[in-house]
Parts: C-alpha cells; sequence; structure tokens
C-alpha cells in the first residue's frame, strides 16, 4: 500500500497572535486530504533537534482562541549556518517529508527557500507577524490583535492624560516599518504619530507645542520603535530641551502588543491562509508564501535574500492625522 504523504508544520520568528488558528487549519486541512501530519516545537531549532512529532485533529483542539502559538517559536541563531542548514534538510529528506509549512515572518520563508533548494522538499509560508512588514502581502498574521492591544493602553493613557494634564509618547513595537504606528495613532487620535518612514521635525513639532493659542491641554505622541526599541526616551528628552517648562512621561507597550486573545480577523484570516497553504502544496505549488492583496488571497514569490522589508507608503494618511489631530 503507497504510504500517505507527510507534511510538517512549524512556526518561526517573533510569535504573533492568530498563529494556533493557521496550524489548526494546516492540520485539520492537511488530514482532511489524508496526509499524515508532523510538527516541531521552536521553529528551526526544533529542526536542528531532530525533533519531529506527528500531530493528530485532537492536537489542535480548543487553540484557536489562544495567544502565542503551542508550536512554540524562536529566531534560531543556528540555523544561519550552511552546515546546520543541510543538516536539517538531510533530516527531514531522511523522515520522508514531502510537504513543509513554515509560519512566520520574511526570516522565516528565507530558511524555507533554503530548506526547498537544498531537500527539494516542497514549503510554502504563511505570513504571521505583528509588525505586517512582509513583501508581497498587505497582511500578515497578528497585526490586528496587536492593534488592538495598542489601542486599548493607549485609551487608559487618554484617560490620565486628559485628567492630569501630563504629555506621553507611547511607544508601540514595528522593527523596520510604521504599520501599527499609523494605525494605533490615527485610531486612538493621537496628536503626532513619529514613524522611521517620514522622519518628522521635532522642532516643528516643539514650536506646535509652545504655541499658546494650542487648545489643547495635553498631548499623545506614538512612536514607533523601528530599529531601537526604547528610542522615545531619547525622544522625550529632545522635547524637553525644546519645550521647556513642559513633562513628558514615556510608556513602552513592548511585549504586551506580542500576546493575548486573537481577534476575529487574525483567526479568520489564518484560518483561510492555512487551508490555502496546504490546498496550493497539493496543487504543487512551492517557494512561495499566502499573500492577501488587493481584498483578495493569493500566492507571492517568497521575499528574496535582498528584498527589504515592506514599508508604510502612507503619508496620505499621516497629513491626514495632522487634520484630525488638531
Ligand atoms: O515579531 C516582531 C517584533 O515583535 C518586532 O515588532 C520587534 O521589534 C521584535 O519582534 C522584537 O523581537 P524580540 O522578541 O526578539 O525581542
Amino acid at each position: 500500500m503507497a504510504r500517505a504523504d507527510k507534511l510538517l508544520v512549524f512556526t518561526s520568528g517573533g510569535d504573533a497572535p492568530g498563529m494556533n488558528s493557521a496550524i489548526r487549519s494546516v492540520v485539520r486541512t492537511a488530514l482532511h486530504n489524508e496526509l499524515e501530519v508532523f510538527a516541531c516545537h521552536d521553529g528551526y531549532q526544533g529542526l536542528i533537534n531532530r525533533a519531529l512529532f506527528a500531530m493528530r485533529s485532537s492536537d489542535v483542539s480548543g487553540c484557536i482562541q489562544l495567544g502565542g502559538t503551542i508550536l512554540r517559536s524562536g529566531r534560531s541563531e543556528g540555523f544561519k549556518e550552511r552546515k546546520t542548514q543541510q543538516k536539517a534538510a538531510d533530516f527531514l529528506r531522511s523522515r520522508d517529508i514531502d510537504y513543509i509549512v513554515a509560519i512566520g515572518g520574511d526570516g522565516t520563508f528565507r530558511g524555507a527557500k533554503i530548506i526547498e533548494e537544498l531537500s527539494g522538499i516542497k514549503t510554502i509560508g504563511i505570513p504571521a507577524t505583528i509588525d505586517n512588514d512582509v513583501v508581497g502581502t498587505e497582511y500578515t498574521i497578528g497585526f490586528d490583535t496587536a492593534r488592538n492591544s495598542a489601542i486599548s493602553a493607549l485609551d487608559k493613557i487618554r484617560d490620565t492624560s486628559a485628567s492630569s494634564g501630563l504629555n506621553f509618547l507611547v511607544e508601540v513595537m514595528g522593527r523596520r516599518a510604521g504599520f501599527l504606528a499609523l494605525d494605533v495613532g490615527i485610531s486612538a487620535g493621537a496628536e503626532y504619530i513619529l514613524v522611521p518612514e517620514y522622519p518628522e521635525d521635532l522642532k516643528k513639532i516643539a514650536s506646535e507645542i509652545m504655541n499658546p493659542l494650542r487648545p489643547k491641554r495635553s498631548i499623545i505622541i506614538v512612536v514607533s520603535e523601528a530599529q531601537k526599541a526604547g528610542r522615545s526616551f531619547e525622544i522625550a528628552d529632545k522635547l524637553r530641551k525644546l519645550t521647556p517648562g513642559r513633562d513628558y512621561r514615556v510608556c513602552v507597550l513592548g511585549h504586551v502588543q506580542r500576546g493575548g486573545v486573537p481577534t476575529t480577523l487574525d483567526r479568520l484570516m489564518a484560518s483561510i491562509m492555512g487551508n490555502m497553504a496546504v490546498v496550493s502544496l497539493l496543487k504543487g505549488h512551492s517557494k512561495v508564501m499566502v499573500a492577501y492583496q488587493h481584498g483578495s488571497y493569493t500566492l507571492a514569490p517568497f521575499p528574496d535574500i535582498k528584498t527589504p522589508a515592506r514599508t508604510l507608503e502612507r503619508k496620505d494618511l499621516l497629513e491626514l492625522n495632522k487634520i484630525l489631530a488638531k
């Protein structure tokens, strides 16, 4: 009797809410298509550790509403070496893996592409990172939950800011792109939004803050962490110097944005993308990721090693915020 084809699923890179919904969808779609399903813990580290385990339908029961990833995740330094990559590829071939679904960001997809090149195993990606910065897709799983976590923090900060008159810099995640900062800033009614793509002139902001005709008692500035988590402390210092007599409190939201119960949007998109990943592999597609473009689900090539992250191209929305925050 012919053996069933084998599919491996794992999550890698920074964890993102909704990854569990994607895992559940991959596992159940694969089982529905009579594949044998395996997983490993800790992303590429799990391959280095040669620790695969079988996944049954019951293994993904009750995980759709959980934040984080039941398969755990991580950024494996070891996997960057060619020797280690080759060993992982050989190991997967020795275990007769036919298909791989890698859930994560562009680092994850670079790894998946290498595995396919070294082993011939068909790989496909599902984009998941709270940063929403993967080239080729307009949405990555986890972004909406992170936006909502940040908004709920900002609403609380506004309560105290309005009551106390304190000014705030609230730093949101986004290593290379300002997507979170933009959406959260507009939706929370922030007075300023600082993103790496469109640097703002702090002197101009300071002169607006010092304008005696300014109607507002306090301001909230949403700052994208950019390459330097905690950079809002430096910005606060600069503003203190430029606006004598004013003080600023800093609130770095940090990893709070990475956890929590995934929103409906993240669960839904993850469920659809997980299904599409498996169906696409079975149709013969590989070295691609499931993507969301112009309101539709599609397939897009894995980002090239040299391709920079997707960045914000919405100066118009930053301008809109200037009008709304007056
Ligand atoms: O996963 C994306 C992200 O959360 C970025 O927003 C952030 O810059 C980075 O990961 C933090 O990485 P780590 O959890 O490894 O400190």
